[in-house]
């Protein structure tokens, strides 16, 4: 499919047909597509020059407002994608630390460089180099005994532990406070990635909406309604290699002056309206996840609704519950994945966009219309 507009909640493809959208750039529009706040700052900041190359004030406008939010930041760096930030961070872990190894989980995603995919399955993917594995120590998620057994006996060795820190394979309640407790206890570095759950759980992402407090967090996606931006939060202690130049942080594009002005207009916004913007966000997500789950078991089909409600995902499955890796890719194959497939492709056809193996993303630019909408239609496809 080819689109060439949206507006708010609505995207048009080519020939002219609108959808809701639910995909919402892969979570990257909190507010809605071409928000008018943001496009104005866009607008503004374009007339008095897209790129310096050198430093701009907007990052200190930008910077304090991330360190404000972020419980773990009294510094931030920025950088363009999500990938991005998250190598910096680790590469950040390594110098504070002196240790070399980072401990990574078996469920999550924090980008495509290297490091973050290379894994001891075979065959895994082409091209990343499998040395990768000597500094790598993968770890079961929502395994409280196993994760704890790996990163004591990696202690001496492991600089950090990194983890999508709400991935739609919710962690169970004890998970993260255990991991948190554990890395502090051995001077191991808690890195949460945020890049979909920051600024969207909460204000100050997961790290608020849990109450804890990691080392290090990065940001992309909603942090710029739909520009390209990355951020990494840390204290003033871990980034001081960067500030004296022993940690390298450079690229052309890092800290992008019109996407600095975009971040700035979209966390004004959240942060002046997050008494209604972060409420609204979860109670959308939480009825889509009822009534579609209501409309399936209705109809005789096993379903289970995962991750937080801001990111809802309705799958169909045959499990009571979706915790570990092991259950997770159940979802991927099977009767219950062809029939996920079949659905999200009917919908489309019905006017609700999303993708059949991504949760879902609702904006504030979203109504209960819209959710009425989508479990209509829902109700009509599984009728047809
Ligand atoms: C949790 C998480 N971390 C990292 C990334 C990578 O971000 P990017 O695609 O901007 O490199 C993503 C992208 O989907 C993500 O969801």
């Amino acid at each position: 499919m080819y689109f060439r507009q949206a507006l708010g909640s609505r995207i048009t493809d080519v020939d002219g047909n609108e959808f809701i959208d639910f995909l919402m750039g892969f979570g990257a529009l909190l507010l809605g597509h071409a928000n008018p706040a943001v496009n104005e700052a866009v607008h503004e900041q374009i007339e008095k020059g897209s790129m310096y190359g050198l430093n701009s004030e907007l990052e200190f406008k930008v910077a304090e407002k991330v360190v404000d939010a972020s419980p773990c930041g009294e510094q931030a760096i920025f950088l363009v994608t999500g990938s991005e930030a998250n190598s910096a961070a680790v590469r950040l872990a390594r110098a504070y630390t002196g240790k070399d190894t980072i401990g990574r989980f078996d469920v999550g995603y924090n980008g495509w460089h290297d490091a973050f995919l290379v894994t001891p399955n075979r065959p895994g993917f082409l091209g990343i180099p499998r040395t990768l594995l000597k500094t790598t120590v993968m770890l079961p998620w929502n395994d409280v005994d196993g994760t704890t057994r790996l990163i004591r006996s990696s202690r001496q060795k492991l600089a950090a532990v990194i983890c999508e820190s709400y991935p739609y394979v919710s962690p169970d309640k004890e998970f993260l406070p255990t991991l948190r407790e554990i890395t502090e206890r051995l001077g191991i570095l808690l890195i949460f990635d945020e890049v979909k759950t920051g600024f969207r759980l909460a204000f100050g992402g997961t790290q608020e909406f849990l109450g804890i407090t990691a080392d290090i967090a990065t940001y992309s996606k909603a942090f710029a309604n739909g520009f390209p931006i990355s951020a990494v939060a840390a204290s003033a202690e871990i980034m001081r290699p960067v500030a004296e130049f022993e940690v390298p942080y450079w690229g052309t594009f890092n800290a992008y002056p019109v996407s600095l002005a975009a971040a700035l207009a979209t966390l004004r916004e959240l942060d002046r309206n997050k008494d209604t913007v972060y409420p609204n966000l979860h109670r959308l997500g939480r009825a889509l996840k009822k009534s579609f789950l209501e409309a399936l078991s209705e109809n005789g089909y096993k379903c289970l609704a995962l991750g937080a409600d801001p990111m809802p995902w309705v799958v169909f499955s045959h499990l009571k519950q979706i915790s570990t890796s092991k259950q997770e890719r159940t979802l991927y194959r099977g009767k219950d994945a062809e029939l996920r497939w079949r659905l999200s492709m009917d919908l489309v056809k019905r006017g609700i966009l999303s993708v059949p193996d991504h949760p879902w993303f609702v904006s504030s630019s979203h109504s209960e219309k819209d959710i009425h909408t989508a479990v209509n239609m829902l109700r009509d496809s599984i009728r047809t």
